[in-house]
């Protein structure tokens, strides 16, 4: 099929090599030349496994371009991928939505029938309220007659992204009408994975489900694991001893400091906001994101119990929100750095991918380049991130510090090589 895809970033750039590798001409645009630029000469924008060799190995499938217009004149399905981030009230900010649905209806005024897929995460109703109008209004077409419509959630991560796609614990299609969802399942036919047919505002709504369920389940443990600590109890083996139960499994009960990204808090907080308009309240979900923030400063208070941080030199080892990815959008060690500078302390980091992204936010912290140089002459260390690399760590890397205090978020030291760290849940 000829594809094109409205948002080059993790999900629209994943998708877009995860449709060239299963045989489709995929054509990705973005406002941004010099993505484009970078995806033209098969050098990924971003940190993925495997995404490189996939853009390699698709020279001849995957092209991409600033032209929104050529991109959905050259295919016959269009997805719409692009951010959908928090206003400042917590709130989905669909501006960029409503843009990418005015240039792909745009696009398609005089043409035949065509395909529009919202793979973008949107609250439920979405789909129907906002894009479907738009794209009515500048394609001068109906909905179903004119351009069919679905929705098409992405339950991809960062770090696995590529694979995620192409291997999908299902695929959810949401339909405005069956020819629309008809025409969408055939394009996932050669994937190995169950398929939820669906109307759009479902579908929009599994999304939103499946995030709060996830965020919801870390917030649980890491309270979970703030008593075991109290308690002299292990979490981890807790955390093995309940995941065995079927009924909730192991997944996302690792204790630590808790969840960041682009998408957990924002999405939960989108969640809360559409509930409020439809007269709900929502106790729970409130308190799974509050309760993800106070995880962060306890990793502070915990090191406060053991020195002052006016004018300590601290050591940050990780910076991304999570291990195998550079993004640090809404990361953990943000907060954190935050605290520890409004604190007085000096910091100095550590991540193996995700330093660039970091001095956007803090060009004035000093960065390292390697876990060692950070951790030497610091008067305490905090780990935040489990990269591979932490885990092979001994006590030989930690001679340096002033002062052997070492707190750590992501139960990622090895107890037997390193020993006389504290876990922040353990
Ligand atoms: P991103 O910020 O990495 O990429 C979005 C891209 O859209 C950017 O490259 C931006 O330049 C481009 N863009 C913005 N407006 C545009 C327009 N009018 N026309 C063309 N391009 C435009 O975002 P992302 O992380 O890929 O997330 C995209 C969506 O997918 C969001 O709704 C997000 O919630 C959802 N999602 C993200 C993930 C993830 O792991 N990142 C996983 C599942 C779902
Ligand atoms: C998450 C979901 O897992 C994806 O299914 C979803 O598509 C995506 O959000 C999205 O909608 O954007 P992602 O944020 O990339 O994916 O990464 P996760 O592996 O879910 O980790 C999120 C955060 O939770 C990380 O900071 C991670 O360290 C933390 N986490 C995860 C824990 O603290 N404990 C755990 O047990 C698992």
């Amino acid at each position: 099929m000829d594809i094109s895809i409205i948002g080059a970033g993790y999900v629209g750039l994943c998708s877009a090599a995860g449709l060239a590798l299963k045989g489709n001409k995929v054509i990705c645009a973005d406002v941004d030349p010099k993505k484009i630029e970078k995806i033209n000469t098969g050098e990924p924008p971003i940190e993925e496994p495997g995404l490189k060799e996939a853009l390699d190995s698709t020279r001849d499938k995957l092209t991409a371009t600033t032209d929104i217009n050529d991109a959905v004149l050259r295919s016959s399905v269009t997805f719409i991928c692009v951010g959908t981030p928090s206003t400042d009230d917590g709130s989905i900010d669909l501006s960029f939505v409503k843009a990418a649905s005015e240039a792909v209806g745009k696009a398609l005024r005089g043409r035949g029938y065509h395909l529009v897929v919202v793979k973008s995460t949107v609250v439920p109703g979405t789909t129907e309220d906002t894009v479907l109008p738009i794209i009515e209004k500048s394609s001068e077409k109906r909905a179903g007659a004119g351009f069919g419509l679905c929705t098409n959630p992405e339950f991809l991560r960062e770090g696995s992204a590529l694979e995620d796609f192409l291997n999908p614990d299902r695929i959810v299609i949401g339909e405005f009408d069956r020819k629309a969802g008809d025409a969408l399942a055939k394009l996932y036919q050669n994937f190995n994975s169950p398929v939820v047919r669906t109307g759009l505002k479902t579908a929009e709504m599994i999304k939103y489900a499946s995030n709060a369920f996830l965020a919801s389940k870390i917030s649980l443990i890491n309270e979970i694991g703030n008593i075991c600590k109290s308690l002299g109890v292990d979490a981890y083996t807790v955390a093995e001893g309940v995941g065995y139960d079927k009924r909730i499994g192991r997944a996302f009960l690792n204790a630590g400091v808790g969840f960041g990204g682009s998408c957990f808090s924002k999405d939960v907080l989108a969640l809360t906001h559409k509930a409020k308009e439809t007269g709900n309240t929502t106790p729970i979900l409130d308190e799974v994101i509050k309760a993800n923030k106070e995880q962060r400063k306890r990793i502070i208070e915990l090191l406060k119990k053991k020195i002052t941080l006016k004018s300590r030199r601290i050591s940050i080892l990780g910076l991304a929100f999570k291990e195998g990815t550079g993004d640090v959008r809404d990361s953990p060690a943000v907060d954190i750095v935050r605290y520890l500078l409004l604190e007085g302390a000096s910091v100095v980091a550590y991540d193996p991918k995700a330093t660039d992204n970091f001095r956007k936010i803090f060009p004035d912290i000093n960065y390292a380049e390697t876990a060692r140089q950070a951790i030497d002459r610091s008067d305490a260390c905090l780990v935040l991130t489990s990269w591979d690399e932490f885990r092979s760590m001994q006590d030989a890397d930690f001679e340096g510090m002033k002062s052997k205090i070492i707190i750590e978020g992501r139960h990622v030291l090895d107890t037997n090589r390193v020993t006389g760290f504290e876990g922040i849940c353990w």
